[in-house]
């Protein structure tokens, strides 16, 4: 692998790293948690190891159903070697059930199934609190072209359909799930990340949530809960329980 040059960007959950290779970048997963547009955090003790073993899992299935994504492959325990996109700056988040934000939205109970997804866009902005964009938010912000939001719309809908079925195979519902997109290359990626702290997964017969909403909402179990995921997903039992560096 070509070398790691220098810190390209530090978000929250991830730091992102140049390589010698301009088209490439390595994810570093961290354990640092945070909720609620950045008024709570923490830390997860192993999340970043987890993610980034849950992230490999779910990009992986998503290239084989022809999800043109960002992963190239795992590098070790909390890295990950991916294209490097130019961000897209809104989020995807679609929905099946009402959770979170939305059920508060529109004052429907936790739990109540959507007759269809519901696709949002939300600004990548935490001191606006990620604001909803409409289509014609984004094209009059000029965040990308009415065939790109056609496209990201598409490619959102695939993964909802794939995601849903892997997780239900495994006793999980997916509630819904945020994902990024990037150009590259004159193609537009999925990008980001596939996990617990931007996925809802609900136990399909306890109903109890296996996901960020553990530590949203002070539940407990939280690393667990992410483990779970992961042992359910790939048969891998996690045994190390080294903190990030
Ligand atoms: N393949 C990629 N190429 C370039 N940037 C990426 C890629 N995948 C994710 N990113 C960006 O990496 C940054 C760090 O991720 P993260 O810690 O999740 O940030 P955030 O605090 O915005 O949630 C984010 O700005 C995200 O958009
Ligand atoms: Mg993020």
């Amino acid at each position: 692998m070509s070398e790691i040059t220098n810190l390209i960007a530090e978000g929250r959950a991830k730091r992102l790293y140049a390589t010698e290779n301009e088209d490439e970048a390595v994810v570093y997963y961290r354990d640092e948690t945070v909720a609620f547009h950045g008024l709570k955090r923490g830390r997860i003790i192993g999340k970043g190891e987890i993610n980034n073993l849950i992230c490999e899992y779910m990009f992986t299935l998503l290239t084989e159903k022809g999800v043109p994504n960002h992963f190239i492959r795992r590098v070790d325990n909390r890295c990950s070697l991916v294209k490097r996109v130019e961000i897209i700056p809104f989020t995807v988040t679609v929905r099946n059930i009402a959770a979170g934000s939305l059920a508060r939205r529109i004052g429907l109970p936790d739990g109540t199934r959507l007759r269809n997804p519901v696709i949002e866009f939300n600004l990548k902005n935490e001191e606006l609190e990620d604001s909803l964009l409409n289509v014609t938010h984004i094209t009059a912000l000029n965040l990308a072209t009415t065939a790109e939001v056609r496209q990201i719309e598409m490619m959102s809908r695939r993964v909802n359909e794939i995601l849903s079925e892997c997780m239900s195979g495994i006793g999980i519902e997916l509630i819904d799930f945020k994902v990024e997109f990037g150009r590259y290359k004159g193609e537009i990626l999925l990008a980001d990340e596939v996990s617990p702290d931007t996925c809802r997964f609900w136990d399909a017969n306890t109903h109890e949530p296996l996901d960020l909403d553990r530590f949203r909402h002070d539940l407990g179990d939280v690393e667990e809960a992410y483990r779970e995921v992961l042992h359910r997903l790939t048969g891998n039992v996690l045994r190390s329980n080294e903190e990030e560096a």
